[in-house]
């Protein structure tokens, strides 16, 4: 099968704007570097999500499904974009967000809010305070108690995991590596390396999956995790990449997985002075905005990565800016970023 003929609800922009940093490059002393706008991807201010969330939306619907849950930190850039996405649909959208209730919403919870979800529910976050929510602690508990009063209510709740499933995201991210192929080969270039950020691992999973179908694996991935150690990493792309593989009904490669974990810090959205760091110099040098949890600690790597000499001078290396800029304007996030210099 090819991922063309896959259902799904158009509603991101596409394709997203292919932008050159030469400052940077110049900088950075090389590669000659490069940004993809999934920022700009359009609805409700942009990101990721929007690729992944077109075949987890055609999905509800085949499902029959008549309102949707899903779950993420208080921040969420993912609960931010579900919502929007099913306001477009005409789907009630219920958000199960890790963490405490904040005295005044700011950034994706008072979007949030603005999207008019059906409902929010904050629980504590898992043990390991340093990670994003995910099942089965609180939230993935939280969230099957919030689905069978809905089912008992006579709904019938389709549930998207935090970060959409593994083989939505390989969906949606696969073709963004087909759609800047085309862009620089427009200008006669073609792209040695993708860099971006890593959490839930279904983006890098897509970017690879991308890469070996339509490149021969000859653009190399490159994932900077935010949040947890590379070996944690690994066997859940391996599994999402498999889980793709036998959806198209193809003879699955040998993978290279590539996760670059130094940049975490004390860990998921904390600050590093890395992070600070990459967010100014982004800013000052090409005017572009990164976000404080992802993008930045991304960008942190990639700007280490090409001081130690990854990259020659003239390979073609394209950051891949997966949004989340509206944490930028939570209270402690400019904080952080004030302090962390
Ligand atoms: C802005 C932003 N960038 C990157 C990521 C990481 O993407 P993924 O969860 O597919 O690894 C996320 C979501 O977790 C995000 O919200």
């Amino acid at each position: 099968m090819q991922i063309g003929e896959v259902r799904r609800k158009r509603l991101a922009l596409l394709p997203s704007p292919l932008q050159e940093l030469p400052a940077l490059s110049r900088e950075l002393g090389g590669p000659r570097l490069f940004v993809k706008r999934d920022d700009l991807t359009g609805l409700a201010l942009g990101g990721n999500k929007l690729r992944k969330l077109e075949y987890a939306l055609a999905e509800a619907e085949e499902f029959g499904a008549t309102c949707v849950i899903t779950s993420g930190a208080v921040q969420s850039n993912h609960c931010r974009l579900t919502a929007a996405a099913c306001a477009v649909v005409g789907l009630p959208c219920h958000l199960v967000l890790a963490g405490d209730e904040p005295a005044a919403p700011s950034g994706n919870l008072f979007l949030d809010e603005i999207l008019d979800v059906a409902s929010l529910r904050f629980v504590p976050r898992g043990p390991d305070q340093k990670e994003p929510p995910e099942r089965p602690g609180p939230v993935g508990m939280a969230v099957e108690a919030l689905q069978q009063e809905l089912e008992h209510a006579g709904e019938r709740p389709y549930v998207i995991p935090n970060g959409c499933r593994a083989l939505h995201g390989a969906l949606g991210y696969a073709p963004c590596v087909q759609e800047l192929v085309w862009q620089l080969h427009e200008i006669n270039l073609s792209p040695n390396w993708i860099v971006s950020a890593c959490g839930t691992t279904s983006t890098q999973g897509g970017l690879i999956l991308g890469s070996e179908l339509y490149c021969g694996g000859e653009v190399r991935v490159a994932g900077i995790s935010v949040s947890r150690a590379g070996a944690r990493l690994v066997p859940r792309i391996c599994e999402g990449l498999g889980e793709a593989y036998a959806f198209l009904g193809r003879a699955e490669p040998e993978h290279e997985i590539l996760i670059y974990d130094a940049y975490v810090g004390p860990g998921y959205g904390l600050p590093t002075s890395e992070m600070a760091e990459a967010v100014r110099l982004t800013a000052r040098l090409e005017g572009l905005i990164l976000d404080p949890v992802y993008t930045g600690k991304a960008m942190a790597g990639l700007i280490d990565l090409a001081r130690q000499g990854m990259w020659g001078r003239d390979e073609i290396v394209v950051f891949l800016h997966t949004g989340g800029i509206p944490a930028l304007f939570v209270p402690e996030k400019i904080d952080d970023l004030r302090s962390a210099r």
